[in-house]
């Protein structure tokens, strides 16, 4: 398996040699291009009639299939894991967006979105349809800016020092609201027999989150500190809804969640005060990204923002409850292997370094990231004509077209993974090479994010900061049992961390 693994990306350095590397994963492709020996074949589907066709697979997409049949109907249709659909939104009030899209769904067509030489990124993060600037103070943030705009090494650089300076107290702050948080959890437990904890998640992790990335303790505003989590969560929600599905009763969702963009004004008076406390409470940060970055008093308050709402706080809110499920319904034995592992190898003062330790921990992380990426899918516009290989056959891309990775799917490639629909928490324990082929940060495992590439400059951090959450919580706890919303029984730990 692993010969064949390296062969098939031949582009891709193993993980040895590649994490204290600092070859961005823009080269992941080219740096060595595949060999042209596979079959040159014209790209497989269609667009179908104009209106109709985009029309025929939202609904399918939303309401009839679901993204993940919707996916794996058509490449089994096809035979190809390259194929032309159309993504939603589309039809009848997105009269711009262009729906059509080239699908990219294994894991070496895929990678090609990592290639910052043959694609760009400029306003497609959520495909052609870019939520209206409005929402981000008439700004293109960050993660909206092609690396050919002189901007994007601009913020992305601040945005790796912000995480850089705020690793002195990230551990301490974490585990202060994770202890607040699991207090809350056992006191609903003592006296429901459940708790609901997406809320306490997510107020912990927004207190956290905003004294780490700004600066700012959340407790200086009694606004913010009660709401400033469910602020960021109607801003999240309006700009992304006409995207997402939601699974409320059809045709209702089509009608009043798909078929329009709701208005900014609806969240306008949240974001200006968040916008208001950073500019209050986070001066040093702010003055940093001006001095340091070169960018404006405004800029940096907006994208300060959008780092701390959209990516962080927005990537942690989905990706935790996953990794909470993942452990909290186990029934194999694997809590009792955390529990060891965390006790005899954290330490009584967790820390990055502690947890860098602790393999199985970290195999659960990426395989838990690994069956449920966070951001589920990936988009990119040829910036010239070029190559694309899948795994059995090359396809002419032109220039212009919109590239979609749907990581759910990708992340399955039985060509890399064996037994790809099984949660395997030893998986990455056992061949550290995966990592090579982990993908949710817009890069792999074994990347390095820079200001040349379009990989999260959070994809360490957030790691080690789900390694560090199950390492607290199995400190605390003997056992946890749940869902990916609520917490049914907690045992206390006998015997106490070494
Ligand atoms: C679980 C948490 C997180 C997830 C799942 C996540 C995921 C991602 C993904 C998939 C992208 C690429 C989007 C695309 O271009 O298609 C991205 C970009 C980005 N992320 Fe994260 N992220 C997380 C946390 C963070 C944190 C803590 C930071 C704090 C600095 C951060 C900052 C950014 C920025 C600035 C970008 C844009 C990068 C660029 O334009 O080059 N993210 N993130």
């Amino acid at each position: 398996m692993s010969a064949f693994m390296m062969s098939i990306t031949p582009g891709i350095p193993s993980s040895s040699s590649s994490s204290s590397s600092s070859s961005s994963p823009s080269h992941i492709v080219t740096s060595s291009p595949p060999p042209t020996s596979l079959p040159v074949r014209t790209i497989p589907g269609a667009y179908g009639l104009p209106l109709l066709g985009p029309i025929s697979d939202r609904l399918d997409y939303f309401w009839f299939q679901g993204p993940e049949t919707f996916f794996k109907k058509r490449t089994d249709k096809y035979k190809s894991t390259v194929f032309r659909t159309n993504v939603p939104p589309s039809f009848p009030l997105f009269l711009g967006v262009n729906p059509n899209v080239v699908a990219v769904l294994d894991c070496k067509s895929f990678s090609y979105l990592f290639d910052m030489d043959v694609v760009e990124k400029k306003n497609c993060l959520v495909g052609d349809f870019m939520p209206s600037v409005k929402f981000t103070g008439d700004l293109r943030t960050c993660a909206y800016l092609d690396t050919s705009e002189p901007q994007h090494a601009q913020i992305k650089s601040f945005a790796m020092d912000i995480l850089k300076q705020s690793s002195k107290i990230w551990v301490t702050e974490l585990t202060a609201n994770l202890s607040t948080f699991w207090d809350t959890i056992d006191a609903d437990v003592a006296k429901d027999g459940k708790a609901s904890y997406l809320i306490p998640l997510q107020k912990s992790f927004f207190n956290f989150l905003t004294k780490c990335l700004v600066g700012a303790d959340a407790s200086n505003s009694p606004k913010i500190a009660e709401s400033g989590y469910a602020m960021l969560d109607r801003w999240l929600a309006l700009q992304l809804l006409p995207t997402v599905k939601i699974g409320v009763l059809q045709p209702l969702e089509e009608i009043f969640l798909h078929s329009f963009a709701y208005p900014s004004f609806l969240v306008s008076g949240d974001y200006k005060k968040v916008y208001q406390f950073i500019e209050e409470y986070g001066k040093e940060v702010v003055n940093r990204g001006q001095t340091e970055f070169g960018l404006s008093k405004e800029e940096a308050i907006h994208n300060l923002l959008f780092v701390l709402g959209f990516n962080a706080f927005g990537g942690f809110s989905v990706f935790l409850p996953s990794l909470v499920s993942a452990i909290a319904s186990d029934t194999t034995g694997l809590q009792q292997r955390l529990v060891k592992e965390v006790r005899e190898n954290a330490g009584s003062t967790l820390s990055f370094e502690s947890v860098k330790d602790l393999q199985l921990v970290q195999s659960v992380v990426y395989e838990t990231l690994r069956l449920n990426p966070p951001v589920p899918l990936q988009f990119a516009r040829a910036r010239k004509d070029f190559q694309l290989s899948s795994h059995d056959s090359a396809f002419e891309i032109k220039k212009g077209e919109l590239l979609c990775g749907f990581q759910t799917q990708v992340m399955r490639d039985g060509k890399i993974f064996d037994d790809p629909e099984t949660f395997k928490p030893d998986r990455f324990l056992e061949n550290k090479e995966l990592q090579n082929y982990l993908y949710w940060s817009n890069g792999p495992q074994t990347g390095s994010p820079s200001a040349s590439n379009k990989q999260c400059p959070g994809k360490d951090t957030v790691t080690l900061t789900a390694c560090l959450f199950v390492a607290y919580t199995f400190q605390r706890y003997d056992s946890i049992t749940g869902t990916s919303s609520s917490i049914t029984a907690v045992e206390k730990a006998k015997q106490e961390a070494a």
